[in-house]
């Protein structure tokens, strides 16, 4: 092929986090520590859902498919940056730069669109709690995440492509602790124009129209609860949606945070920050916003603690 010539670059070498040597070992197991606690706390998550029934409703088994997303968005990045933190090279083969490049967007995708899924549902829940279970059945919920999964696999697969077009020449030196698109569009040494107009026309209907949907949602739950004021209406719709908007200002929060305020010069350390958040401390925090504040996955987790304990039941 033309533009595959002699000097086409089979690796990249990911530089990492900035970060003096005599602090890496602290930094290493800090990073350990989150990493096994994100996947730690969604299991927890996972396994407490699948195993008490009471909790087999529409917005718990969201919320099981939002821990699985947290589990595999951070498991993309962090076994990797862990790994480079401790060896001399830290390269990482082509396509599994593209490879991690599409599991990224996959699944931070999905989790933006679960995140739609589940303000819908309580949406339904508060403003026709009566129609609840007939709305909400397993035959939406199943295609809710369905569309989901098949929005995110054309929307990752959409860049992917356009990133394996692409030609790599010289510089093969990634400034970023992953394979971040916008890292790879600057050493590419083809034209990107087409990628960076696919990515801003593409970044803005992925944020914003769930943004959207999500605030649409908690407007109709805020108007419907301000129609008949009561304490107890008020303290219901925190109570179930509390977690929910917690969760939702974590990740839009830092996610509008890195795009609407991009930095001026070409500081890539407040990047890497901000990237930091969204793949460790957003998935790391979700299982303890619903699970700390939630009398449901405390109840689940005594049922099925104390049921483990009784030996030969059967
Ligand atoms: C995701 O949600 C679907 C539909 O509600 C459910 O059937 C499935 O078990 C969930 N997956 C996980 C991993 O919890």
């Amino acid at each position: 092929m033309a533009g595959r010539n002699q000097t086409a670059i089979t690796e990249f070498l990911l530089q990492g986090l900035p970060i003096e040597s005599e602090r890496k070992n602290l930094f290493y197991a800090l990073f350990l520590v989150m990493y096994v606690t994100t996947v730690l706390g969604n299991l927890l998550i996972i396994f407490l859902i699948r195993l008490d029934s009471q909790l087999h409703t529409p917005m718990y088994l969201f919320l099981s498919n939002l821990s699985f997303s947290d589990l595999c968005f951070s498991s993309v990045t962090m076994p990797k940056l862990l790994q480079n933190m401790q060896s001399q090279v830290p390269s990482i083969p082509y396509t599994g730069c593209l490879t991690q490049m599409y599991f990224f967007l996959f699944f931070g995708d999905l989790e933006s669109f679960l995140l739609v899924a589940m303000a819908y549902d309580r949406y339904v829940a508060i403003c026709f709690p009566l129609h609840y279970t007939t709305i909400m059945s397993p035959k939406l919920c199943l295609s809710l995440v369905a569309l989901s999964w098949g929005l995110t696999t054309l929307h990752a697969m959409l860049h992917t492509l356009l990133m394996a077009r692409l030609c790599f020449c010289a510089d093969n030196v990634i400034p970023h602790f992953f394979c971040d698109m916008s890292a790879l569009l600057k050493l590419s040494c083809s034209d990107t124009q087409v990628n960076e107009l696919v990515i801003f026309i593409m970044g803005g209907l992925i944020l914003v129209i769930p943004f959207l949907l999500i605030l649409t949602s908690y407007a109709r739950i805020v108007s419907s609860i301000l129609k008949v004021p009561s304490a107890r209406g008020i303290r219901k719709a925190f109570s179930t949606c509390g977690s929910h908007m917690a969760v939702v200002s974590l990740f839009y929060g830092t996610v509008i945070g890195l795009y609407l305020c991009p930095s001026a010069d070409n500081s890539t350390v407040k990047d890497m920050v901000m990237a930091m958040m969204y793949t460790v401390v957003t998935p790391m925090l979700n299982p303890f916003i619903y699970s700390l504040r939630n009398r449901d996955m405390k109840g689940a987790l005594g049922r099925v603690f104390c049921r483990k304990k009784t030996p030969f039941s059967v």
